[in-house]
């Protein structure tokens, strides 16, 4: 595997036409790993990048706290044998005198994700379409773990009609259901025993949306009881139409999303699922 440190080393890198991109900002683990994987079954070459991006971080705390994994890192990315990890530097990405494109999400960033955290998803497309211009992949790979991202990366190529196709992948649990997170980290074990119910509640909900209950307010409702006590504080829960990430207040049909985020023992954490009868 190469290593490419900066965005030089990236363009003498051959690649071929059919690239495959992952773009993190590393703590890997096996949700970043699944998108790796599914990459690797579609491209003929496979490139990862870490970079943590400061833009898309509305908090310095947190970006100061977020977890680096490096070594541990690269040693997974060269056991999914990917060609290559791409490291940039802040200059390489964002380099100085150079107008880099500054993105915003519109009304379907405000919501959300984007009211817990202002300026959140202007940073994170303003990066991935950084990203896009360097690496140039014919796909690029995102984990509906983080569904409402997903869908402004969407919204974001078929607007600036860039030639890269977006592949969204399943989102992947630990096997308590716990959806992996680099955040996960930071809970306790009570805090990680509360963030079980999370999923609880969206298995419940979809039971409940199986069974024929088609009113997003009933869904919301069970999901209410199920996190009602432990320490979980509800940011927002929802259900949305997966294509637009509008709130559906009424009827709900197939394909729509629940969405959740929620801080538990202090730490904010999403979980979603899509309802299919
Ligand atoms: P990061 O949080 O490192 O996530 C990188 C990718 O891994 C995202 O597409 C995310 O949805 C996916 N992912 C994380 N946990 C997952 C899980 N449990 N199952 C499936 N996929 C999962 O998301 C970002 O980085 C950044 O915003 C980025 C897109 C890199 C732009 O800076």
């Amino acid at each position: 595997m190469q290593q490419l440190t900066s965005s030089q080393q990236l363009s003498a890198f051959a690649r071929g036409s059919d690239v495959g991109l992952v773009p993190t900002m590393g703590a890997l683990h096996a949700g970043h790993a699944s998108l790796v994987e599914r990459a690797k079954q579609e491209n003929g070459c496979v490139i990862v990048s870490i970079f943590v991006n400061p833009l898309q971080f509305n908090k310095a705390d947190d970006l100061r706290k977020y977890p680096q994994t490096l070594v541990a890192d690269i040693a997974l990315l060269e056991k999914l044998n990917v060609d290559a990890v791409y490291l940039p530097q802040y200059a390489d990405v964002y380099p100085e005198g150079n107008d880099v494109q500054q993105l915003s999400a519109g009304s379907a960033g405000d919501s959300f994700e984007g009211a817990a955290r202002p300026g959140h998803f202007d940073g994170m497309l303003t990066v991935v379409h950084r990203l896009l211009q360097q690496v140039s992949p014919s796909h690029v790979y995102f984990g509906e773990k983080d569904a409402q991202q997903l869908c402004l990366a969407r919204l974001m190529v078929e607007k600036l009609e860039m030639p890269v196709k977006v592949v969204g992948c399943d989102l992947i649990r630990d096997a308590d259901g716990l959806a992996f997170s680099s955040r996960n980290v930071h809970l306790s074990d009570a805090a990680r025993n509360d963030a079980l119910r999370l999923h609880q509640a969206l298995i419940r909900a979809s039971e409940d949306f199986a069974a024929g209950e088609r009113q997003a307010q009933n869904l919301l409702n069970t999901i209410h009881e199920v996190l009602n006590g432990g320490d979980i504080k509800i940011a927002y829960c929802a259900v949305v139409n997966d294509k637009t990430f509008a709130e559906l207040n009424a009827e709900v049909d197939c394909g729509s999303r629940v969405i959740i985020a929620a801080e538990v023992g202090g730490v904010h954490l999403l979980d979603n699922m899509s309802l299919v009868s």
